[in-house]
């Protein structure tokens, strides 16, 4: 394989979901390699687990700037110092600003079967609404929250009883899962993208 695909991986909490990509990335033909996570806040375990991988990291608050713009300027700075093929979001609570959206492709991964349950309750939402199945969608971002072209999905079922917790433990795990394969198979085959249809194969966006 040609040269492994760089990857910068946001975070902003527990961090399972880029521990899967650090142990999928450890093996070379996974084609794939985590060269920087970058955070909005400190202390969280995300960060630690970059520190034990020894991947470098950096973090930028909202608090530490004057405005909206100015943070999206610095977050797309930060980022680009690593020249990545492709960005993560995996679990950061944050909307991208264009700096970093017209510049770099980016995949979010969010804890429902979009369109439905968009936003930062995505598994709350699920379970008030009393669906029966939900699961977990792997997306291109765009400036919306959560509207951004599906690459990938998987349906996970809610069982009688379950709570907010117990629901998404279960849904991260086929996210861990969906989310290593969806980027593995990105940055080795490529990528096109007409109108909202995402195909995963040659004759795409990179590599
Ligand atoms: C994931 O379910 C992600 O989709 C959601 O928050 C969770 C992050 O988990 N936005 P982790 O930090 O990767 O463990």
């Amino acid at each position: 394989m040609s040269q492994a695909g760089r990857l910068v991986v946001l975070v902003s909490g527990s961090g399972t979901n880029l521990q899967a990509l650090l142990d999928a990335s450890a093996d070379p033909s996974y084609g794939a390699t985590i060269v920087a996570v970058g955070a909005d806040r400190d202390g969280i375990e995300g960060l630690a687990r970059a520190e034990r991988a020894g991947v470098p990291t950096f973090v930028e608050k909202l608090s530490g700037y004057g405005s909206r713009a100015e943070w999206d300027a610095a977050v797309a700075a930060r980022i680009a110092a690593y020249r990545p093929d492709l960005v993560v979001s995996a679990g950061f609570m944050k909307i991208l600003g264009d700096p970093t959206l017209s510049a770099f492709p980016v995949v979010n991964t969010h804890p429902a079967l979009l369109p439905s349950f968009p936003g930062a309750h995505g598994v709350r939402d699920a379970l008030a609404h009393g669906v029966k199945v939900t699961g977990c969608t792997v997306m291109l971002a765009d400036a919306g929250v959560d509207t951004g072209p599906i690459i990938a999905q998987e349906a996970v079922r809610v069982f009688d009883g379950d709570d907010e917790h117990q629901l998404h433990e279960r849904i991260k795990t086929v996210e861990r899962e969906l989310l290593v394969d969806t980027v593995g198979r990105m940055v080795r085959e490529g990528w096109t993208v007409a109108g909202r249809t995402v195909r995963i194969g040659p004759g795409g966006e990179k590599k």
